[in-house]
């Protein structure tokens, strides 16, 4: 494989995570609003913010997937530097927050709906699942662009 379509993999693979990441982060003040507001919206947002979840999960796999061709083809030269190591570190927590912080809170989401839809009342639940939410987001921001910094900053 070339080195120009392994790096073109590598940045689509960017676009699709980007997408659902930027995508789940934007759907978050509607998540809450509707919430706060009862709206019938709320199981339609959601579904839409799950489904971006999955698309930024896809993203994150595929830029595992799409890093490693890239380091094979560039025969593991960047895997030397000091700045790989850290982006791959900050690359690993990420997964860490996703598991133990974003999935535990989103799998509460669903039958907290339900339960709502029967007219229990679940927001208490739902507002600490989504705030916890929230505090994923803000966190995968930051290691997101630190990711950033560090690829375009790395020295080679
Ligand atoms: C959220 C995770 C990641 C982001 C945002 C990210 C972003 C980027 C970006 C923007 C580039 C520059 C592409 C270019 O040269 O035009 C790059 C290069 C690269 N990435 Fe990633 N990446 C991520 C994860 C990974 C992982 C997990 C690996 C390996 C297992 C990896 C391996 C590489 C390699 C080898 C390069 C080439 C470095 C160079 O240009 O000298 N990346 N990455």
């Amino acid at each position: 494989m070339t080195l120009r379509l392994a790096v073109m993999l590598h940045l689509f693979s960017l676009v699709v995570l980007a997408a659902g990441g930027i995508g789940g982060m934007l759907m978050h003040r509607p998540l809450v609003q509707a919430v706060r507001s009862g709206s019938p919206l709320l199981p339609g947002l959601a579904s839409a913010a799950m489904r971006l979840a999955i698309a930024a999960r896809i993203g994150s796999i595929l830029m595992l997937l799409s890093g490693l061709n890239l380091g094979y083809v560039m025969h593991w030269v960047d895997f030397r530097f000091p700045w790989m190591n850290a982006k791959l570190t900050i690359y690993a927590l990420m997964w860490v927050l996703s598991l133990g912080l974003a999935a535990p809170a989103a799998a509460k989401l669903g039958p907290a709906l339900a339960r709502r839809q029967q007219g229990e009342d679940t927001t208490a639940v739902l507002e600490s699942s989504l705030s916890r939410l929230g505090l994923f987001h803000a966190l995968i921001l930051v290691g997101f662009v630190a990711i950033v910094v560090l690829v375009i900053g790395g020295t080679r």
